[in-house]
């Protein structure tokens, strides 16, 4: 079982890495590798590493520089994703794909699921719709493609350039107050988690009968997927600060000030309500989805032990 892993590098492909390693031979490509604006960069290597499953953590992230280069965002998110699709139905192998919460509106105040309307309010939105819509073309155009599509929501990790968590160390180290979004609400999601989940997906891909009654061809579909719980930008700073004072790490901070969205404009538009709902993934691949605060204890202990008592900067 060879697992070509694409986006290596990032938040999620990082611990990836760790996931699927007792499920294959993992081939992970970064950028440097792979850079998905090259169509034949993507057919090259496929052709080369003839995998038996290709994982795609890779995608333009950047949702605010997004709306600057929505044709850079359109190119990576969903033309790549088209191509990458393509040649894993002609590889006969099935492909796990990461998507976004934010191909909702947020006009909602009931859980997302996996059947709801879509309406991506930004360009990252909308390019991230378009990489589903395009694995699900070519599952239409293939009975044997089997594809699986995790959306996700609000992820750090301890890996990968930067998140909200680090930002906020960042700037509680700096300032005695930050400022911080009350009116969006959704559910912090940890990337170990999601790493989690798909590679218990992929391992039912493998071998369909741990559980019981799971058929492989069932699997195909979008799944939703986060931690649980639901919390605003706001009440998420205020966890990570108490969980940093517990595990001693220093902070200058004094004050966490909740204002609105329309206090801290940004070029994309992102929902206010996009909580996603776990029910599917949880009933068909038995994956448990524990408490957000719970994994942001455990991310922050393992970034205490990695980056702090090493001396390094959170700025790397
Ligand atoms: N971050 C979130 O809050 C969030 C929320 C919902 C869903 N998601 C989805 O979750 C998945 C994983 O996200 P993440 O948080 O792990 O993102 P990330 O840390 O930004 O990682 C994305 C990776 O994609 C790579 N990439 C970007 N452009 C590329 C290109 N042209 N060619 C090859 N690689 C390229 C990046 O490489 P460089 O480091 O070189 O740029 C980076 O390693 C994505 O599908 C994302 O849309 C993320």
């Amino acid at each position: 079982m060879r697992i070509l892993l694409i986006g290596q590098d990032g938040q999620v492909g990082q611990e990836l890495l760790k996931t699927l390693a007792p499920i294959g031979e993992r081939v992970g490509v970064g950028r440097s590798q792979l850079d998905l604006t090259q169509p034949d960069q993507i057919q090259q290597v496929i052709t080369e590493v003839a995998p038996h499953l290709i994982v795609n953590a890779a995608a333009y992230t950047a949702v605010d520089k997004a709306e600057a280069e929505p044709e850079v965002a359109h190119a990576i998110n969903a033309a790549a994703t088209r191509k990458i699709a393509e040649l894993a139905q002609q590889a006969g192998a099935p492909l796990i794909h990461i998507s976004t919460d934010y191909v909702f509106d947020g006009g909602k105040n009931t859980p997302y699921t996996e059947t709801d309307a879509t309406h991506p309010l930004s360009v990252y939105g909308q390019s991230k719709l378009a990489g589903e819509a395009a694995v699900q073309q070519v599952a239409e155009q293939s009975s044997d493609f089997r594809y699986a599509i995790l959306r996700t929501a609000w992820v750090y990790g301890v890996c990968g350039k930067g998140n909200f968590v680090k930002t906020m160390l960042r700037l509680g180290a700096e300032r005695p107050e930050v400022r911080v979004v009350a009116d969006q609400v959704g559910t912090p999601t940890w990337a170990a988690e999601i790493a989690r989940a798909i590679a218990t997906l992929a391992t039912q891909w493998i071998d369909p009968t741990p559980n019981g009654d799971v058929n492989s061809s069932d699997l195909s579909g979008i799944y939703h997927f986060t931690n649980s719980g639901v919390t605003s930008w706001y009440d998420f700073a205020v966890a990570i600060f108490e969980e940093a004072e517990a595990l001693g790490i220093p902070l200058k901070l004094k004050q966490v000030t909740p204002i609105t969205t329309a206090e801290y404009p940004t070029p994309a538009q992102r929902p206010a309500y996009s909580v996603l709902a776990n029910q599917k993934i949880q009933q068909v691949l038995k994956v448990p989805a524990p408490q957000w605060r719970q994994s942001l204890r455990q991310m922050l202990t393992e970034l205490y032990s990695t980056t702090y008592e090493s001396n390094y900067s959170l700025r790397r």
